[in-house]
């Protein structure tokens, strides 16, 4: 059984989009272990985005990601690190299957309407940061 995280981003929730999406992963046979709904300070969402350190959009989007409150989710589900990133689709909205989350309310390559972790180890690395060590 996998453990994953999910989070909605900041236009996405600004826009009311939360609803929609969780019916989504429900639909889909995710289950919701764990949810929050908070807004990162630049120190955590810095550490949250640490493997883009250093790129050309690292600074863009520690400033858009703590622009507003977002929401997460611990999901669990059988091969769900997998069926999560196919649920989710491409980063960038233009190029993601129709279906897909990110087709639906993603509007640009930041704005992408969510995150899925892109793999366990990331995933226990990403629920440890939102949801504090246990
Ligand atoms: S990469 O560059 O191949 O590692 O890209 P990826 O793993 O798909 O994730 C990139 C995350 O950064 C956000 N972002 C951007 N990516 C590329 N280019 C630009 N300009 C950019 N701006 C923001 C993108 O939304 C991905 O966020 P997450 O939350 O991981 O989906």
């Amino acid at each position: 059984m996998d453990r994953t995280f999910l989070m909605i981003k900041p236009e996405a929730v600004a826009a009311g989009h939360q609803g929609r999406i969780i019916d989504m992963l429900l639909a889909n046979r995710f289950r919701i272990r764990r949810m929050k709904q908070f807004r990162f300070d630049a120190g955590t969402a810095g550490e949250f985005y640490g493997v883009h350190r250093g790129k050309p959009f690292f600074e863009a989007l520690v400033a858009y990601i703590t622009s507003g409150e977002v929401v997460g989710m611990e999901l669990e589900k059988e091969e769900g690190v997998a069926l999560l990133r196919e649920l989710v689709g491409a980063t960038d909205p233009a190029s993601a299957r129709p279906g897909t989350i990110r087709y639906m309310y993603g509007t640009s390559l930041q704005a992408n309407a969510v995150h899925a972790s892109d793999s366990r180890s990331s995933a226990e690395k990403e629920l440890a940061i939102v949801f504090g060590r246990e």
